[in-house]
């Protein structure tokens, strides 16, 4: 049996990612069982549910279930009521504990509703997507959508994160190329010998080979787990994992208002070759380590420009939403080299001819 354990560090807070192949249920009981709760709440993507469900409900000794349709539109307003109304129905006191099975739509939904339900109970995350393992699962950030992605959510670590790469073996090809995306940011961000290995592993990665993903979840995991563990609260270094996300949520909120299909992941890759190209364009990267980094997004076959076009002005309204922005005033995460990265404001002529740019 294959396992990998990543801690991550936060003194009373600290909780453990655990990454096996194919004994997910058994080890989710057994740390739910070691966290002694009064009761559990069962928070599950019901296709999720449909192909994974059996077990670890019978692990978990049958608990009470709450399914969440798929898709990013149930992380909204109404999905968090319904999760509330669930936790009430439940009973769940505050030893109770949500479990979150699904991708990183129900790990950020239910990881909201236990962050404010009786003012936080705890969760435990069991990510079912390449995406929610290498990045959403690890780290406590929660949260849902409101007209932009992620505008209202809170702080809140699981007390344990287990995650089963057998569960990989149903995940449809966009969305482990989604996940792939992912963690080529984490690699950018990371350096070697991350980036080595992803560039190695690359054809297996790519056909979602569990064996070869996992120590590269791993490896991602324990980059953020190191990043999380230095700046929780992004006071600093954690705003490095926005790499790729200024453009991509822009994208996001954009594909969601035309109706286009565009995975998280998918639009991290854009944005992270995206900042390649500024990075380039501002004299951080040379032509070779920018060379480099797309060919590593190329191999991984991720895509590397916008799928449809689009300008700044179609983007402005939405990059105005980002986060990192301080006093309208857009800041981007952009990378100096393979494992070193820096903030920068950059002008809008060169933000045009990035956007525009393939190559
Ligand atoms: N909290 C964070 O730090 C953080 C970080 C990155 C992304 N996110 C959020 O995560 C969300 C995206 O997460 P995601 O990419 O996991 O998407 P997702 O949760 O929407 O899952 C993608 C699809 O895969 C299906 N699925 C899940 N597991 C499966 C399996 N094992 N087999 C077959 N199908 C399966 C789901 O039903 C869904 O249709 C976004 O809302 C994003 O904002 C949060
Ligand atoms: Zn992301």
């Amino acid at each position: 049996m294959t396992r990998r354990e990543v801690a991550v560090d936060l003194g009373p807070r600290s909780y453990s990612v655990s990454l096996t192949l194919g004994d997910g249920p058994a080890l989710l009981a057994e740390r739910v069982a070691a966290l002694a709760p009064s009761g559990v709440l069962l928070v599950a993507d019901a296709t999720v549910a449909d192909l994974h469900g059996g077990p670890v409900r019978r692990a978990l000794g049958d608990p009470p279930v709450a399914l969440v349709a798929p898709g990013e539109r149930s992380k909204g307003v109404a999905g968090l009521e319904a999760l509330w109304t669930a936790l009430r129905e439940a009973g769940l006191d505050r030893d109770g504990l949500v479990v979150a099975l699904g991708g990183g739509v129900v790990g950020d939904l239910a990881g909201f509703a236990a962050a404010t339900w009786l003012r936080g109970v705890r969760v435990v995350h069991a990510p079912t997507t390449l995406l929610s393992m290498v990045d959403s699962a690890v780290g406590g950030k929660t949260g849902i959508d409101l007209g932009g992605k992620n505008l209202v959510g809170a702080f809140h670590q699981p007390s344990a994160v287990v995650a089963d790469l057998a569960w990989l073996a149903t995940l449809p090809a966009r969305e482990v190329a989604s996940g792939l995306g992912e963690a080529w940011k984490t690699a950018v961000l990371a350096g070697d010998p991350l980036l080595a290995d992803l560039e190695r592993a690359a054809p297996r990665a790519r056909a979602g080979d569990p064996a070869a993903l996992l120590p590269l979840v791993a490896a991602c995991a324990a980059h953020k787990a190191a990043v999380v563990g230095r700046d929780e609260r992004e006071a600093g270094e954690r705003a490095s994992l926005n790499l790729g996300h200024t453009l991509g949520h822009a994208l996001e909120a954009r594909a969601l208002a035309l109706g286009h299909d565009l995975p998280h992941g998918a639009a991290v890759a854009i944005g992270v070759a995206f900042a390649c190209r500024l990075a380039r364009a501002l004299g951080w990267l040379d032509e070779p380590a920018r060379a480099r980094l797309l060919a590593a997004g190329a191999a991984l076959g991720l895509p590397l420009a916008p799928p449809w076009p689009v300008t700044l002005d179609d983007l402005r309204p939405l990059l105005a939403l980002d986060k990192k922005a301080r006093a309208g005033r857009l800041r981007w995460v952009l990378p100096r080299g393979p494992g070193a990265w820096g903030l920068a404001a950059v002008p809008d002529d060169v933000v045009a001819a990035a956007l525009s740019s393939r190559s």
